[in-house]
Order: structure tokens, then C-alpha cells, then sequence
């Protein structure tokens, strides 16, 4: 079918003024006025709908049209007519109209006011909602602008393994990958465990797929580095997958991250392109999902384009670790509570976050140099012993957007943490080996992109901004 999408009109109405058009979409509304009747038609290609007009005297299944129900597909032919001086820029006036697929009449989503947790209920549908249209509208631009904002400075864009045989973060978090008959495993007597490295398992992996345990990624910063070590700037963008028993708002079995890492860049370096590229994709998306970002602002938070614009003009806050729980000790000094107490040490929990970015701050902030025992063991050590060059971003309503550090780039002390932390260093020989052959200092940082959505959209759950979303529990759809 030869069909001319509404987006192209709306672009530039003068050029289809007068022409015969046909259009295909799904039916938003229809009046009958009985001589003649209106169909709203919206074809998914943009927020706006085109306005068909019907004369009864001319289309013989006109009855059937003005019958057709919400949702309904149809395919009109007709002439677009330019229609300036009335609120409807231009109308298509039909000369055929097709009902392709007609709507029963339990249609769930008709209902006016369909809650979020209903719609989640109906993820199939659920995208034929203004709500999940202008969120998804979203999406795929913020995803277009990170790969532009990345190719234009010059990154390279790799794919990282999706299956893997390494804990990239350390903490076992990890869906098991495995052909393996889980009735019926083969198993070895754990005094001749030598068959893959599972410590004291005693399940034979030489029978598994692929001869050893194999996981689904936690992350693609360690392969990513492989690849900083050869290019310099890279960036991966790609699925992540964490067995995290934590059912919040912000954590997703499945969601997708954007890791860059770059070769002879330290913490500084690392913040700088961290606050370029999030400021690019700010931008990006208040330029071009205007329409989509005024729905959003209107129904869904009424501060996120003043907020999203300010950010954008704003320099990012940037304190130590030290200095935000001097900050939060300073707090509870003046009466503020927090569930969790504050004392140097403890890993920062989402109230500690927000108070920091939301009412000290008041803007993205930066806190660097946390204790080496709350971070992962491939960050590199600072001189006071205690800390590590690690960096957080965090912005308001969202808390942790981007979690990075500098590498730990000297080979002794790298194999030294691992062991500390009881890892074997055998399964870390090709990460190890990087810090032997042309070892530089080195940084980078991985970006929750269902996080930067949820930022983008003003929407407080992560399962409302990915299109299905996988949760403790829950793999419906
Ligand atoms: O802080 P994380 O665990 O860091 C890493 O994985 C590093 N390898 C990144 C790097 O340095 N290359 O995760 C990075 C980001 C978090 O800041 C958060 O935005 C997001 O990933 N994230 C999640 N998003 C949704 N659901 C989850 N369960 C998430 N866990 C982390
Ligand atoms: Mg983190």
C-alpha cells in the first residue's frame, strides 16, 4: 500500500495541498452530523492527528464509518485540503474509506482515566496510549542522541557479549546460562572438581554448553576496556541483566546501559563527558519532543521542562564522599531525619541521595572518592588508602543516574584487591593482562538509560518506561 504518513503533512501541508493521498491509520474519534461526519485518524507518526471529513451523499458505507468503534484501522483515500483559517490547519476529505480491522467492544484501554498500574496489566496495548506514546517517542530519540552525541567526539561504538563467563561488578548478582537438564544434573565428586571453576560446587560444567558456568552480563565495562586499550574512546549501549532481589521503583531485571570508557582520562575527564553527554541528550529531546515533553509536563510533572532546561544550562555539583556525608551529618545536626543513620562509611541509600541532589544541591551532583569496601574491585585505589577514584552522578527524583571510577591500572595492586576479595585471579588473566601490556590510566562510566529516561519523562517508575519490563516476579508479555 502506497500511503503517505500524517508526519509528512504536518511538516509541510503546502506541498500535499490539493493532492489525492491515502492515509492508513487508527481511528482517535468520530462525530456523525448526520449529512456529513468527522474521523480523527492518528497513524502513530507523530502526536497529531489528521481530521477526514465525510459526506454521506458520497461514500456508501458512510453508516458503517460513523459506527466504527476507537481504535479501529482504517485506510482512506481522499484529497488534502489546506483549511488556514480554521483551528484545523488542513482536513483530507475522503473519496473512499476502508475499514481494515474493526474494534470489539471489550477493548480495555478505551476507559478515560486507565491507571499506570492498569496499563501494565495490558503492556500489549498499551503503547496507544497518549501517556506511553509520548514516553516511548522519548525513548528512542534519548537513544538516538546518546549514539550521536558519542560519534560526533569521536567514540567508538562496540557491542559487548550479552553471555559471559565473568561477574563483571563482583557481586554475584548473575542469571545463570546453561543447557544443563536442572531435573537431572550431572554432577562430580568434589574431590576431583576440576572441570570449570565453581569453587565447590560439585555440578560436572564440562557437560554445560560451554564447558564452564556462564551468566548473563552484569555489565560490558570489562570487555568494553579491551577495546579503550586499542581505540581510546569507546562506548558500549546495550542489554544488562541483574538478579537483584530489590523491588523498587528504579531496579529492572533487564534495562540497557550506555558504558563509555576512555584511555588516558582521569576522574575529571570522566565527569566532563559524563555532564556533556547528559546535557546533549537534554537538549536533543527539548528540541525535538516538544510536543511529547508539553503532555508530559501537563499530566505527568508539572516541573519537568523548567527542570530540564535548567539542568541543561546549569553547572553539575561536584563534592567527595567525605564532603556529602559532612553534608547529611550536618543535616541531621539541624533536625533532618533520615531512616538510615549517616556515618562515614555507609553506603549512601536513595534518601541520602536525594537530599543531597534535591534540596542542598538542588541540581545533578557528583560525589567522587567513595570507601573502597562499598565499591567494585576494579576501581583504582586513591593515596589515602581508604578510598577510591569512584564517581556517582545523582539527580533529583531519580537518585543514582550513572555509577564510574577511574581503573585501577597497576598490575600489582589489581591482583592484590582480587585476591582480598577472595576472586581468583584466573578468571581475570585477560583484564589483568591489560595492566601488563601498555597499561595508561583509564576511565568510564555506565549510564542506567531506563534511569535517564525516567528523567527525561518525569515518570517515577521504571516500569513504565521500558517497554516490557522484566521485575522480581514478573517476565509477563
Ligand atoms: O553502578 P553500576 O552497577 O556500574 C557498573 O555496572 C559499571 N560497570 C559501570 C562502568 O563503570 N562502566 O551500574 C551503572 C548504572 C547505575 O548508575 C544505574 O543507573 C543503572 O546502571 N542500574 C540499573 N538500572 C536499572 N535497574 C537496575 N537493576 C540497575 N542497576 C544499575
Ligand atoms: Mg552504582
Amino acid at each position: 500500500m502506497k500511503r503517505t504518513r500524517i508526519k509528512q503533512i504536518w511538516k509541510d501541508a503546502e506541498k500535499f495541498g490539493g493532492k489525492e493521498l491515502t492515509i492508513a491509520g487508527w481511528v482517535r474519534s468520530v462525530r456523525d452530523m448526520k449529512q456529513f461526519g468527522f474521523v480523527t485518524l492518528n497513524d502513530g507518526s507523530c502526536f497529531n492527528d489528521l481530521q477526514v471529513v465525510l459526506e454521506k451523499g458520497s461514500l456508501p458505507n458512510y453508516d458503517e464509518i460513523c459506527a466504527a468503534n476507537v481504535g479501529s484501522s482504517m485506510k482512506v483515500k481522499g484529497t488534502l485540503v489546506l483549511t488556514p483559517d480554521r483551528p484545523q490547519p488542513f482536513e483530507l476529505q475522503a473519496t473512499e474509506i476502508e475499514i481494515l480491522g474493526s474494534v470489539a467492544p471489550d477493548y480495555p484501554i478505551q476507559k478515560k482515566h486507565a491507571t499506570r498500574e492498569f496499563l501494565r496489566e495490558h503492556q500489549h496495548l498499551r503503547p496507544r496510549t497518549n501517556l506511553f506514546r509520548a514516553v516511548f517517542r522519548i525513548r528512542s530519540l534519548a537513544a538516538y542522541a546518546i549514539h550521536t552525541y558519542f560519534q560526533e567526539e569521536g567514540f567508538l561504538y562496540v557491542t559487548t557479549p550479552i553471555i559471559t563467563t565473568s561477574d563483571a561488578e563482583g557481586a554475584g548478582e548473575m542469571f545463570h546460562v546453561t543447557t544443563l537438564d536442572l531435573e537431572n544434573v550431572p554432577k562430580i565428586e568434589a574431590s576431583d572438581n576440576k572441570a570449570g571453576d565453581a569453587g565447590t560446587s560439585t555440578v560436572d560444567w564440562s557437560k554445560d554448553f560451554f564447558q564452564a558456568p556462564a551468566s548473563l552480563t552484569v555489565s560490558g565495562q570489562l570487555q568494553g576496556e579491551n577495546f579503550a586499550m586499542a581505540f581510546g574512546d569507546i562506548y558500549t549501549f546495550g542489554p544488562t541483566f541483574r538478579a537483584e532481589n530489590s523491588n523498587t521503583r528504579r531496579h529492572a531485571a533487564e534495562f540497557w546501559m550506555i558504558e563509555p570508557e576512555m584511555a588516558f582520562c582521569d576522574l575529571e575527564g570522566n565527569m566532563n563527558v559524563a555532564e556533556g553527554m547528559l546535557k546533549f541528550v537534554i537538549n536533543f529531546v527539548l528540541e525535538n519532543c516538544t510536543q511529547e515533553l508539553a503532555m508530559l509536563n501537563k499530566f505527568v510533572d508539572k516541573e519537568l521542562i523548567k527542570r530540564l532546561k535548567h539542568v541543561a544550562s546549569s553547572a553539575f555539583a561536584r563534592v567527595t564522599y567525605t564532603e556529602a556525608i559532612d553534608i547529611l551529618e550536618k543535616a541531621v545536626e539541624k533536625g533532618h531525619k533520615f531512616d538510615y543513620p549517616v556515618s562515614w562509611g555507609i553506603d549512601l541509600q536513595t534518601e541520602h541521595e536525594r537530599y543531597l541532589t534535591e534540596e542542598h544541591f538542588k541540581r545533578p551532583t557528583f560525589v567522587t572518592d567513595y570507601p573502597k569496601e562499598i565499591k567494585a574491585f576494579y576501581m583504582k585505589a586513591n593515596d589515602d588508602g581508604k578510598t577510591v577514584a569512584a564517581v556517582d552522578c545523582l539527580v533529583p527524583g531519580v537518585g543514582e543516574i550513572l555509577g564510574g571510577s577511574t581503573r585501577e591500572d597497576d598490575f600489582e595492586i589489581l591482583e592484590k584487591r582480587i585476591v582480598d576479595l577472595g576472586m581468583n585471579p584466573d578468571d581475570y588473566k585477560a583484564y589483568l593482562d591489560l595492566r601488563k601490556y601498555g597499561s595508561c590510566e583509564h576511565a568510564g562510566f555506565g549510564v542506567g538509560f531506563e534511569r535517564l529516561v525516567m528523567y527525561l519523562t518525569g515518570i517515577d517508575n521504571i516500569r513504565d518506561v521500558l517497554p516490557h519490563p522484566r521485575t522480581v516476579g514478573n517476565a509477563k508479555f
